[in-house]
């Protein structure tokens, strides 16, 4: 089996994850890797979000977690949160974004570094605290929707190996 396929096959979902930040080298490179899935025509509809301001993170953590109906922080003390989202008006937007996503994780995996998904996203743009972080980066909330975050950073603790595949996963004709 080759490393990619290796690579893909190792990728857990991390929920605990050392306090040291995650070094810019690394964080550059996942981002690279995001920037180049595959998007409908070509069109490059999401963008990233680079969070790694403490406080932002403790209050996205706080609305996030209140639309979850929880009381614990769904980043899971993550140092880097890195929120998609993508271009409301592009009809690939959504699974644009969901490739962004899926090639950051694999990348993370692949230079040592942990993530999960942290949904919630689209429901988020509805709080003003979220629409105003967004424009201050720059970012037009009426142009952009929130698709996923990845929590990232270095795992404290790895999961066991992935649940078997259900049988009926794959149909041939
Ligand atoms: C669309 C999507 C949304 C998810 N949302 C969350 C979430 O909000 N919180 C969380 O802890 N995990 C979330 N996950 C991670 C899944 O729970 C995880 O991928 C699944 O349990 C399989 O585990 P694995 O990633 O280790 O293979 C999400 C995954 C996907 C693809």
């Amino acid at each position: 089996m080759n490393e990619v396929i290796k690579n893909i096959l190792t990728r857990r979902s991390i929920r605990q994850y050392e306090d040291s930040q995650v070094p810019d080298e690394l964080l550059d490179e996942v981002l690279l890797a995001g920037t180049y899935a595959a998007s409908g025509r070509g069109l490059q509809a999401p963008i990233i979000l680079v969070i790694q301001d403490k406080e932002v993170i403790k209050e996205l953590s706080k609305i996030n977690a209140e639309i979850f109906g929880r009381d614990t922080d769904p980043f899971f003390g993550a140092p880097t949160v890195l929120m998609v989202l993508t271009d409301r008006s592009r009809s690939t937007g959504i699974e644009d974004a969901s490739l962004v996503l899926g090639n950051m994780m694999l990348a993370a995996h692949s230079v040592g570094l942990g993530t999960c998904w942290v949904h919630r996203a689209r429901e988020q743009m509805d709080y003003e605290y979220v629409k105003n972080m967004l424009i201050k980066v720059g970012i037009d909330p009426n142009k952009y929707v929130g698709v996923g975050h990845l929590s990232l950073g270095y795992p404290k603790a790895v999961p066991k190996k992935a649940a078997p595949r259900k049988k009926d996963y794959i149909y041939k004709i």
